[in-house]
Order: structure tokens, then sequence, then C-alpha cells
């Protein structure tokens, strides 16, 4: 993939992401790195933390930031999403940052692109149930933190890792710096392919939370769940509700645990609501406002 996009967390080595990070704690936001430059944001799913941070970071760095609606577009006239993108780029756009329904898509826009000769920048903001580079990147950051080096780190990512692009590209970034993965969840949600990401699989979470140094919290994606892969939410819970009563039956005490979640939160679905203010092992504020920082440094390195 041309080194211009982010697409995906397969493409990143450990030097780019250590660079990204040098760069993220030298940036200086008043130099107006990105001043000039124009920036789009075409989302296609609905977001909160991503989009804002990404249109904050933006504008931040000095870029013109153009919020574009796709129901608002032409592709309801029949434009494709090459079209869409060849118009941004003729009318002075240098970047897109994307939310797609579809895993994939980017890429194959990115493939077009680069037939087409562009110089479009993309920026891959969560694609279907496949990846989400920039959230891997703010988590990576938010544990590098709290905890200075994951090597040999034991994370522990609970809940529906068949639909999270999240659980996919954090897999892929966190093992690249020696972090060691275990999955737990509902066999339907985590079905046994997973094992070839080169990460344990403990369906049963009372024997999963032993000895975990992370624990990373999905949400159910209820809005992708058509086959009935869980029984029901209340079923859900009672097999995979991260609480404190959970925590300490399984090892004794919190200690130096911290918890993570992408958001937005299922209060008392997958994390007890006590949980995700604890002052102590929460990380949950800490990876938002991780969010805007790393994506000012995300921008900057892909357009500066
Ligand atoms: C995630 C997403 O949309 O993939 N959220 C986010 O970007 N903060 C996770 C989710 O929606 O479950």
């Amino acid at each position: 993939m041309a080194p211009n996009h982010l697409i995906s967390c397969q493409d990143l080595s450990v030097e780019w992401v250590e660079d990204l990070f040098g760069l993220v704690d030298r940036l200086r936001p008043e130099d107006k790195p990105l001043k000039d430059i124009k920036i789009a944001t075409l989302f296609y799913e609905d977001s909160t933390r991503t989009r804002v941070s990404f249109e904050l970071a933006a504008s931040t760095l000095g870029a013109e930031v153009v919020s574009l609606n796709p129901r608002l577009m032409s592709l309801n006239k029949g434009e494709s999403f090459l079209d869409t993108a060849r118009t941004l780029e003729a009318l002075g756009v240098k970047s897109i940052i994307i939310r797609h329904p579809d895993s994939g898509a980017i890429d194959r826009l990115a493939e077009s692109l680069e037939k087409a000769a562009s110089g479009l920048t993309l920026i891959n903001a969560g694609d279907g149930m496949r990846e989400h580079p920039s959230q891997a990147l703010l988590d990576l950051y938010t544990l590098k933190e709290a905890l200075d080096d994951l090597q040999g780190k034991q994370i522990l990512i609970v809940g529906d890792c068949l639909h999270s692009r999240v659980a996919k590209s954090n897999i892929d970034l966190l093992k690249k710096f020696g972090a060691q993965i275990t999955l737990s969840g509902p066999p339907t949600l985590i079905p046994y392919c997973f094992e070839r990401f080169g990460v344990n699989v403990n369906h049963n979470l009372d024997q999963a939370l032993r000895e975990k140094d992370v624990i990373i919290l999905l949400r159910l994606q209820q809005e992708r769940q058509h086959k009935g892969l869980i029984a029901s939410l209340r079923d859900y819970s009672r097999g995979y509700l991260v609480s404190h009563e959970r925590i300490i039956k399984a090892r004794l005490d919190l200690g130096d645990l911290k918890i993570m979640h992408p958001g937005p939160v299922n209060p008392g679905v997958e994390l007890e609501s006590s949980l995700v203010d604890h002052p102590k092992a929460s990380l949950i504020l800490r990876q938002v406002k991780n969010g805007l920082k790393v994506r000012m440094g995300i921008l900057a390195k892909l357009l500066c």
C-alpha cells in the first residue's frame, strides 16, 4: 500500500509507529503545520469520538476541514466512491478520512486512485468489521504512557471480536510491540479461526481474567448482530460482563490492572459502570484525550 495512506495496521512497522509517537510528543499545534491544506471527512457510519477528534485534530493544526454527509451527496444519484474522491481532489482536497460499513472498501478505493495517478491520502477511520488503525494507534500510545514497555505484557480483549475492527487492528499492532494477547467471549463471537492471528482464546472469562495487565473491552455491536449469535443481552452479560465483583473473585484485587474501551460503552452489558470511571484502573478518558493528540500526529506525518 502506498506509504501516504493509513489503511491497515498490517502495513505499519515498529519504526513507523515509534516515529509517529515521537512526532506526537514534539508537535507544536501553534505552528499550524497543516495551514492551507484541505481535509475532508466522509463518514458512512455514525461516530462521535473518531470523527470529532479527527476534525479537531485537523483544524487545530490549521487545516481547512470539510465535513461531508454521505446522505446529502451525489452518491445517491449514482456517483461512485471513486468519482466522489476524484471530485474532492479536483476541488483541492488533499486527504479524505473515511468510515465505511464495508470491510476492505478503502483498499479498493486506494487501488483505483493509484491507477488514476491520484495524490490523495486516504485515512481509514474504520471499515466494516476489519480495521480501525487510528484507534489501535491511540490505544498503543495510551498503553505505553501507562505501562512504558509492552514486551511480555498480558492483554485480554473481551467481547465481540468477530464484528470488531478495533480488535483486529489492536491484535496486529500490540503483538508487534511484544504484548501477549488473549481473547475471551462467546464462541459465536470468537470463532476458532482467530487462533490463526497468534493469540490465545479462552471462552471462560473468569479464568481469562487472571494474571492480566490490561483488559480491553469491546462494544457488543448490536447494529451488526443479525444472526442470533447471542441468546440475549442478559445472557451475554451473565457470561461476559466485566464487573468489579467478577475481577475480585478471579484475582483477589484490581492491583495495577488497566481497563480500556474504545467507546461507546454499553454500560452494564460489557462493562460495569463503576469501572468505566474507576480513578486508578480506567484509561477510557485518557484514550479519548490521546485520540486527539495521536490523530494530530497521524495527519502531520502523512500530510506535511
Ligand atoms: C469503535 C468503532 O466505531 O469501530 N468506536 C470508535 O471508533 N471509538 C468501536 C465501536 O463502535 O464499538
